[in-house]
């Protein structure tokens, strides 16, 4: 496969992924959820950026996809904290 097939298959993988439903009462896709995610650290402040949780649910069913979003974001930043540590030692 071309590096160009490559990169329009990942395109499309993306759009794809960021069509996906977050908040099903609200129909809020993971396109407009993501940039509340890389604001906020916590549900209550991701809802009121992006809207989710005020459907008929409550949040019953987005509030955990939220959370695991959250704890992925944190997840990511300890990894790169991490390797910005190990390159920063090694500088030394
Ligand atoms: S799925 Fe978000 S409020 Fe119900």
């Amino acid at each position: 496969m071309s590096d160009d097939q490559t990169t329009a298959d990942e395109k499309i993988k993306r759009i794809k992924r960021l069509a996906m439903v977050v908040c099903i009462c609200k129909g809020i896709p993971l396109g407009k959820v993501l940039p509340a995610i890389k604001a906020c650290d916590n549900v209550a402040d991701v809802n009121r950026m992006a809207g989710t949780g005020t459907g008929g649910c409550k949040g019953q069913r987005c509030g955990p996809r939220i959370k695991m979003l959250l704890r992925k974001k944190h997840e990511l930043q300890s990894d790169d904290s991490k390797t910005t540590e190990t390159a920063s030692d090694s500088d030394e």
